[in-house]
């Protein structure tokens, strides 16, 4: 046997006893995500239950809080510090509550679940604080490192939790 049907016949035993070899491009996803868990599945996420409307309207949220931190972005690259805190308040932190309507729905909430919810508003706003200190110093990186928890904080909930 040379060496390629060897591994021709190496490669058939695998086949057949049921090992999958990852595809190239799964190799190189993996290298990316070797620091995480598994990622999240549906059996794993733990289903809530909103009242139909109140979905919709998380949802919506959700989709403003993405397009939030797309804007905070954009001001950070052109150094409109003060914009960009702005909108992480308004939007996001602390006084985002009433926009949100974080109470109504913080009632279907598992406390997990609201925990991270709260977490979110509360380095939306420790952003906030911390860019408006960069516009001083002229160092953004403990600002940046602020945004980081705000993204933090949406891919946690999102590992956990998923709407039913
Ligand atoms: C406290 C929990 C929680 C936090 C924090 C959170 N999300 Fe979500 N988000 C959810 C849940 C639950 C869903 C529904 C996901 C599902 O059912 O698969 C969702 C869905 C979304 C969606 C999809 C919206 C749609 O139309 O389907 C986007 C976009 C999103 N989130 C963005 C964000 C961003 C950006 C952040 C952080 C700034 C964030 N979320 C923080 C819980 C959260």
């Amino acid at each position: 046997m040379n060496r390629s049907t060897l591994a021709l016949a190496m490669m058939a035993t695998l086949v057949t006893s049921g090992i999958s070899l990852p595809a190239a491009g799964q190799t190189h996803q993996h290298e990316h995500m070797q620091m995480e868990a598994a990622p999240p599945t549906e059996a794993t996420r733990q289903p809530v239950k909103f009242p139909s409307q109140l979905r919709e309207h998380e949802l919506a949220n959700m989709r403003d809080h993405l397009s939030t931190l797309a804007q905070i972005q954009v001001a950070l690259s052109k150094n409109a510090i003060d914009e960009a805190a702005g909108l992480a308040e308004k939007r996001l932190g602390m006084s985002s509550f009433g926009l949100h309507g974080a109470h109504e729905v913080a009632k279907y909430m598992p406390k997990g679940m609201q925990e991270i919810g709260s977490e979110m508003h509360r380095a939306a706003s420790r952003f906030a604080v911390e860019a408006t200190n960069a516009g001083a110093t002229g160092d953004l990186r403990p600002a940046l490192a602020a945004l980081a928890t705000v993204t933090q904080q949406c891919v946690a909930c999102h590992a956990a939790y998923r709407l039913k």
